[in-house]
């Protein structure tokens, strides 16, 4: 039998989805006191779009951009039923469609491209704030993706953004003990300067 496609993969997982709607990840929620008052945001690869709502519930217009179709769709429902501003589209982040916008706010969880480095910073109005999270190679458990090509090495959100000002950064790794703390993902929040 043929291996899915990245896109079959998470149609399955999506369409198969039981548990309630993701909440934002954790970059976002325990920074939301970074976020500006307003404006337009960008959810990049945003799966079932837990990051998309939690914006748009704060009075930010939101571009919501994913592979797929199942995560697409059930994005699309959840934000016509609370009648938020979301516009959620089918798309290849590799495509850079979303590039010529022009964001207060981008947020990137739980996906790894290290070629939209650039693009992603040009897709930030001056004063914007990028939020990213995503898994380690010092993770401890088995959460998240083993292949080392998804994983970020110590310190290489800040070296990959370093264009930026960085306002927050965490990456516990394995220090100390693992079983406590947050663990698995490094985050960071960083802001394009004004000029
Ligand atoms: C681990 S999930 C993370 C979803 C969401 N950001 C979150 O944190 O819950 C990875 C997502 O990346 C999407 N994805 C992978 N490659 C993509 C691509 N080239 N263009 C758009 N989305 C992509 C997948 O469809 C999937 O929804």
């Amino acid at each position: 039998m043929d291996a899915e496609t990245p896109r079959q993969k998470w149609d399955r997982i999506y369409r198969e989805w039981k548990g309630p709607f993701p909440d934002a990840a954790m970059v976002l929620s325990q920074n939301e006191h970074l976020l500006p008052g307003g404006g337009r945001a960008l959810d990049l690869a945003c799966g079932l779009g837990g990051n998309a709502l939690f914006l748009a519930r704060r009075g930010f217009e939101v571009d919501a951009i994913d592979l797929s179709e199942a995560g697409i769709e059930a994005l699309a429902h959840a934000a016509r039923l609370e009648g938020l501003p979301i516009h959620a589209q089918v798309g290849d982040v590799m495509e850079g469609q979303w590039s010529n916008g022009s964001y207060e706010v981008i947020v990137v969880t739980r996906f790894l491209e290290r070629t939209l480095v650039k693009t992603i910073v040009g897709a930030l109005k001056p004063g914007g704030l990028l939020f990213y999270q995503t898994f380690v190679k010092t993770k401890s458990s088995d959460h998240g993706p083993n292949n080392p090509r998804f994983l970020l090495h110590d310190n290489e959100l800040i070296r990959l953004f370093d264009g930026l000002l960085i306002r927050y950064y965490r990456d516990e790794a394995r220090t100390g003990r693992p079983d406590a703390g947050q663990r698995d993902e490094a985050f960071l929040v960083a802001q394009r300067p004004e000029s």
